[in-house]
């Protein structure tokens, strides 16, 4: 299959690629590069990522030919989303669907959307199924939200969207993000072998290995149409519901010497548990192969060979918000990020 990977150059995308190329498929990427400061370890591929915004009004001339699409590429949490709304909406609402429509006018097939479980929002009633309410808290979640309804309009004998809401991601990636749970907590414990939270580490948080998302994203690209057409997958697995505490435990016994202090209940009202029943039982081929003391203790592994420092640790790179904000205060963005030379 001729595959299109927009956010290649991302966390989830850089080790995408390599997941679909081993797979026999034929990928290129799609990027606007913010965050190509960055690079954790091993060799820079040599892949062609093509630069370019999915905003853009000509973005179908480098559509054409592929069977299939798998969208990364958006501003990818919520501190990047509330940094500014109304650019989170163009960029995650609009571009997305922009992208979504052209694929389609272009003939491609398959559109496999990068959705997310934080559309679940808060919730003690249970864990979330795909056939519950969703309750997004932040512009970032609401994007997904309207992304997923516009783009399922748009299902048709010729086009299949199908929408993957992961869990929140951890493990190794060489285009690594510290900004997420499980990968911040290790960080900490590797620096300072202690990890002191502002919270109480109450709220529930699904997570899901980088690697596991990759597979359901292949799964997905390559399972009969009947199964995935217009279908929504939370992607996980339901032993993958954790505490923030729980999480901060596990990664302290991944590094030897570490201890964990709880804050006092903090203002994040982020809390939800989320059944992986459906993808698990339908999606041909899936099922979730890690989990979170393998992700720990890998990156365990990963930060001893490269002798991680402080100063790696918290580089501007790794952390998706510093990273827009140096952009926008050097003034290599612009107020609606686009690179000041145009791409
Ligand atoms: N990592 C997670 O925990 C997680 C969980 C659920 C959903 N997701 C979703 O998966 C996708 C990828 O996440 P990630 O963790 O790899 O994030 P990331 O920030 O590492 O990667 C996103 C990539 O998209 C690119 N991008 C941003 N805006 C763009 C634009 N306008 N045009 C072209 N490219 C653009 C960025 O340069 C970046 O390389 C995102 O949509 C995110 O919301 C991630």
């Amino acid at each position: 299959m001729r595959i299109l990977v927009t956010g290649a150059g991302g966390y989830i995308g850089s080790q995408l690629v390599p997941v679909l190329q081993k797979r026999g498929h034929d990928v290129v990427g799609l990027d606007a590069g913010f965050f190509n400061d960055g690079w954790l370890y091993g060799d820079r591929p040599k892949n062609l990522v093509i630069r370019k915004d999915i905003r853009k009004p000509d973005l179908i001339e480098v559509l054409q030919g592929f069977d299939a699409c798998v969208h990364l590429g958006e501003l990818s949490n919520d501190p990047l989303g509330t940094l500014n709304p109304e650019i989170t909406y163009e960029i995650n609402h609009h571009g997305s669907v922009h992208l979504a429509k052209m694929c389609k006018l272009a003939g491609i097939q398959r559109f496999v959307y990068s959705s997310s479980c934080s559309v679940y929002g808060i919730g003690n009633d249970g864990a979330k199924t795909e056939e519950s309410d969703v309750n997004p808290q932040t512009p970032y979640a609401d994007c997904k939200v309207l992304v997923e309804r516009d783009v399922s309009t748009l299902a048709d004998d010729d086009f299949t969207p199908v929408f993957l809401r992961n869990a929140t991601a951890y493990g190794p990636s060489p285009r690594m993000r510290f900004d997420i749970v499980l990968n911040n907590l290790s960080g900490l414990a590797w620096t300072t072998k202690e990890i002191r939270m502002t919270s109480d580490g109450t709220p529930w948080r699904p997570l899901v290995h980088v690697l596991d998302i990759c597979e359901a994203m292949a799964c997905a690209l390559e399972a009969p149409k009947e199964i995935v057409h217009n279908q929504v997958f939370n992607v996980g697995d339901t032993s993958e519901n954790y505490r923030i505490r729980e999480i901060a435990e596990i990664v302290a016994s991944a590094f030897p010497g570490c201890g964990v202090v709880l804050g006092d209940s903090g203002d994040d009202n982020r809390s939800y548990r989320v059944s992986f029943e459906k993808i698990n039982n339908g999606l041909p081929g899936f099922h979730c192969q890690r989990d979170a003391a393998m992700g720990a203790a890998e990156l365990n592994q990963i930060f001893s060979s490269i002798g991680m420092t402080e100063e790696v640790f918290g580089h501007r790179a790794f952390t998706r918000l510093k990273q827009l904000k140096y952009l926008l205060d050097t003034r290599q963005i612009d107020d609606h990020y686009y690179w000041s030379t145009s791409l």
